[in-house]
């Protein structure tokens, strides 16, 4: 970890640290969110970076308005950290956002275009192309008037991909690192996207210094696709260096882009002091109201396709169906919280989410015995207690950078828990030898492995479970990003 000194730092995302709803009185108020990036901007100290990210909805169209052109949000609604949010043209940004960012790089990366989900490489799409290519230029444009000479600049994810080299060639002096929170593709299907946007993705993280990725496997996949669709020099991985394994390089047209994996952790100590505040206290005794005496499965997602929420329940229905011994005796505390709904293949996919629960309990549920008790509305407070009484925690996406909910339940869960995880998530490289690891296709095989999490002897269960809670919190959200500035020689 680096002393982050007086190096000048700024992060790009598209989503922010605070997002902003107008009341019926045209009052704003602000929210402030959490994750990685929060907490490792704050540990540079107060002041000391900027975030520039994009204004979401109609509140924060109206704050960045109230901000000026180049403005700063209030202060005090960021806790002190200066935030630059862009009013970008909305049919701008829901072009680049929900068109692109979210229904077809997110698609690409995480193995969704099957049917009914194909791709469509139409007219409409090279509209929606050409909003993306502007969004991720008001971006560019915003940093490059930011920054101070020599900054250091952090881009986030797939909705700024074109960044680094759009900044890149406004300003050379800048050092650029690009992190994918995301998997990356393997080549066969990057090759899905049209030659042009391909080339275009791949050139624009190319612009930056450093591309980092939550495990070896999506750098891999990202050297993969440079190599097969520009015909980069990809050197292997090499040596760890010092907090971050340096995870090969990328040559192509008289530049080098070195690669890094960072496998962001759980944050333990904000989770333990949040998880035993009584708003959570409160929520626990509710959920322990409903299930009894009962072993508990749990899951906690946003209702995001890639997270394989109907095959769970389906998993779970299963198991219920094989080893009856278990009905009456377990409950499945499903929490699916909303997701990009402005996008109608999340809202079908919320729906039948619904719907398979229901008919889970319509079809098993008998009287004091609701087998699967799901919430859709999102309560932090209320994750953090099914977190705490967990006998399970069920993880089971198709494919996801990390997963951090499987990371945080090991950390907070009071008896400990045993963890079913899909082979395909990011966490899976660094909790596998404790987890019972699943073929996240494979609902036959979710339910065996969710009958024997269940039958797991205390001690075993206990055992594995303080394993995977120390793997788990091995790179704390602040580590995390002060490696990745020190490997960008901040
Ligand atoms: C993933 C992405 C993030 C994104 C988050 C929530 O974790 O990697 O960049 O912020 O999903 O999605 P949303 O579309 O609501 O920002």
């Amino acid at each position: 970890m680096s002393d982050a000194g007086s190096t000048e730092v700024l992060v790009a995302s598209n989503r922010g640290p605070v997002s902003y709803a107008v009341g019926a009185d045209g009052v704003l108020s602000a929210r402030r969110g959490g994750g990685g990036l929060v907490s490792g901007l704050s540990a540079l100290g107060e002041g000391a970076g900027t975030w520039v990210c994009a204004a979401l909805g109609e509140g924060d169209r109206e704050a960045a308005r109230r901000a000026g052109p180049g403005g700063r949000l209030d202060a005090a609604d960021t806790g002190g950290q200066a935030v630059r949010m862009l009013d970008i043209p909305a049919a701008t940004f829901d072009a680049a956002y929900n068109g692109i960012a979210n229904s077809v790089l997110w698609f690409v990366h995480h193995l969704l275009y099957q049917t009914p989900f194909e791709p469509v490489f139409d007219a409409a799409f090279e509209e929606r192309w050409a909003a993306y290519e502007a969004y991720n230029a008001a971006f560019a444009d915003a940093l490059a008037e930011e920054a101070g000479p020599g900054a250091a600049v952090l881009v986030q994810d797939y909705h700024l991909a074109l960044v680094p080299g759009l900044l890149r060639e406004r300003r050379p002096d800048l050092r650029i690192g690009h992190f994918s929170h995301t998997p990356w593709a393997p080549p066969e299907l990057f090759r899905v996207l049209p030659d042009r946007v391909a080339r275009q993705v791949l050139l624009g993280i190319l612009g930056a210094d450093r591309a980092a990725f939550l495990t070896e496997r999506w750098a891999r996949a990202f050297a993969a696709c440079c190599a097969d669709v520009l015909g980069a020099d990809v050197s292997p991985a090499g040596a760890s260096a010092a907090g971050a394994s340096a995870a090969g390089a990328v040559a192509h047209a008289g530049r080098t882009t070195r690669l890094g994996v960072h496998g962001l952790g759980a944050d333990a100590d904000f989770l333990r002091e949040r998880a035993f505040r009584p708003d959570v206290d409160e929520r626990l005794a509710a959920l322990r109201e409903q299930v009894g005496d009962r072993r508990t499965v749990v899951r906690v997602d946003r209702t995001e396709l890639s997270k394989n929420i109907v095959r769970g329940l389906l998993a779970f229905r299963r198991l219920l169906t094989d080893r009856p011994q278990w009905r009456g005796r377990v409950v499945h505390v499903a929490f699916a919280y909303p997701s990009r709904q402005d996008l109608a293949v999340y809202r079908d996919y919320t729906a039948e989410v619904s719907r398979v629960a229901a008919e889970i309990n319509e079809e098993f549920g008998a009287e004091g015995w609701t087998p699967v008790v799901l919430h859709v509305k999102d309560d932090f407070a209320r994750s953090l207690a099914a977190y705490r009484m967990a006998d399970v925690a069920l993880v089971n996406p198709i494919r996801d950078g990390m997963n951090l909910v499987a990371k945080e339940v090991p950390v907070v869960s009071e008896r400990g828990c045993a963890l079913v995880l899909s082979r395909e998530a990011g966490a899976a490289a660094e909790l596998g030898e404790d987890a019972l690891l699943v073929n996240p296709y494979d609902i036959a095989g979710t339910a065996e492995a969710l009958h024997r999490a269940l039958s797991m002897a205390p001690e075993e269960r206990a055992g594995r479970s303080k394993r995977l809670a120390e793997a788990a919190t091995a790179l704390p959200p602040r580590a995390w990003f002060l490696d990745q500035l020190a490997a960008l020689g901040g």
